[in-house]
């Protein structure tokens, strides 16, 4: 299915969809995986997972921001969601990506944004895990932890198992609440493995050394062959539970969400929220293409059928062109 992949990550980047997605609202079936577009409906999301036992990290949608002004806004929306978290007594931390806060704009203009939601959150008790994103990013992300980690100890990242160095990263990082997951973003081999085998196989070895030697491990699948084989792993080393937790994003696998947090397994649900939904929901469906069930389900409001055409179109001069982005 690489072609299928590579045409939805090609989506995923496009600005006029992106644009488009906005002002329709939560459509194409996204509200299925997207918890709400106002703090308010979140946070009505997150008390139900939280009577089931399940812990949230939140993610105020968006990124590749341009603007400072979208910048500063994003962050004004995380400062509310800390703020929510503490009064509402929820039982969640955050998720942000760093070109949302103005990676692509000024370094030191999104370590300062940062910095800001890094001490409200700090001030409450509440971690910051900061996401991780295509290869351009890397390491300008690990200099913001860097800079970050002098003043505060409530943050952390992700290591994505498909690229080379995934496992200098865990090593030098090893102290830090990590989550470790796949990779989501369309990498070349100059920087990350390709085949699904090479992807599995690095993923479990970096989950069983920082499982092993690390402080604690976020294990963020959906894959139930890499959640038995940890589950398994665990037993064998008598790895604590408090050691470790499983994630998965919301909306999908909802049964093994609760059946793992029912096993006495700490659990955490990554909960989206906002009206940026459609870079999030393309890489998706570029992960699953059989997440499409979530879009065909849904009627086919007069709405909505533009945003397919418009999709469509982009699908088909993806094809065309052969969009690898
Ligand atoms: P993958 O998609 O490889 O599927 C493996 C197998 O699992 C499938 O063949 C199937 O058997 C089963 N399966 C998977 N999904 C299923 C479903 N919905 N229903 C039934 N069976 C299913 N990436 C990134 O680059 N940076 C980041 O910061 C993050 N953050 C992040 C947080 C969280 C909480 C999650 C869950 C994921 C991320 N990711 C991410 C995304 C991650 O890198 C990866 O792209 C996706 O999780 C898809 O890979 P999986 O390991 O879930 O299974």
């Amino acid at each position: 299915m690489p072609l299928v992949k590579d045409i939805f990550i090609g989506l995923s980047k496009n600005q006029l969809l992106n644009r488009a997605a906005k002002n329709y609202g939560l459509k194409l079936g996204a509200q299925n995986v997207v918890a709400g577009t106002t703090i308010e409906e979140t946070i009505q999301s997150i008390k139900k997972l939280n009577a089931e036992g399940i812990s949230c990290t939140v993610d105020n949608l968006g990124e590749f921001v341009f603007e400072r002004e979208e910048a500063t806004k994003a962050k004004e929306q995380i400062l509310l969601m800390i703020e929510a978290i503490h009064t509402e007594n929820v039982d969640a931390h955050i998720s942000l990506k760093p070109t949302q806060l103005g990676l692509d704009i000024d370094y030191n203009f999104c370590l300062d944004n940062l910095k800001e939601v890094v001490k409200k959150a700090n001030e409450y008790d509440i971690f910051i895990n900061m996401d991780m994103e295509d290869h351009m990013h890397l390491q300008p992300s690990f200099d913001l932890l860097d800079d970050l980690s002098e003043t505060y100890e409530n943050v952390g990242t992700v290591i994505q198992a498909y690229f080379y160095r995934a496992v200098e990263d865990i090593e030098k990082y090893k102290n830090y609440r990590l989550r470790i997951v796949k990779g989501a973003y369309k990498e070349t081999e100059q920087y990350a493995y390709q085949t699904k085998e090479e992807i599995d196989a690095n993923f479990i070895k970096l989950i069983e050394w920082h499982l092993l030697n690390g402080k604690f491990t976020s294990i963020a699948t959906h894959d139930h062959h890499v959640i038995n084989h940890v589950k398994q792993f665990a037993k064998e080393n008598q790895i604590p539970n408090d050691q470790f937790e499983f994630q998965m994003l919301y909306g999908f696998r909802k049964e093994l969400q609760l059946k793992l947090a029912q096993e006495g397994y700490n659990f955490t649900t990554y909960v989206p929220f906002g009206d940026d939904w459609y870079g999030y929901f393309m890489r998706r469906l570029a992960e699953r293409p059989q997440n499409l069930n979530l879009v065909v389900k849904q009627t086919f409001t007069k709405k909505n059928n533009i945003l397919i055409g418009l999709t469509a179109g982009a699908f088909l001069l993806g094809r065309l062109t052969k969009n690898k982005n």
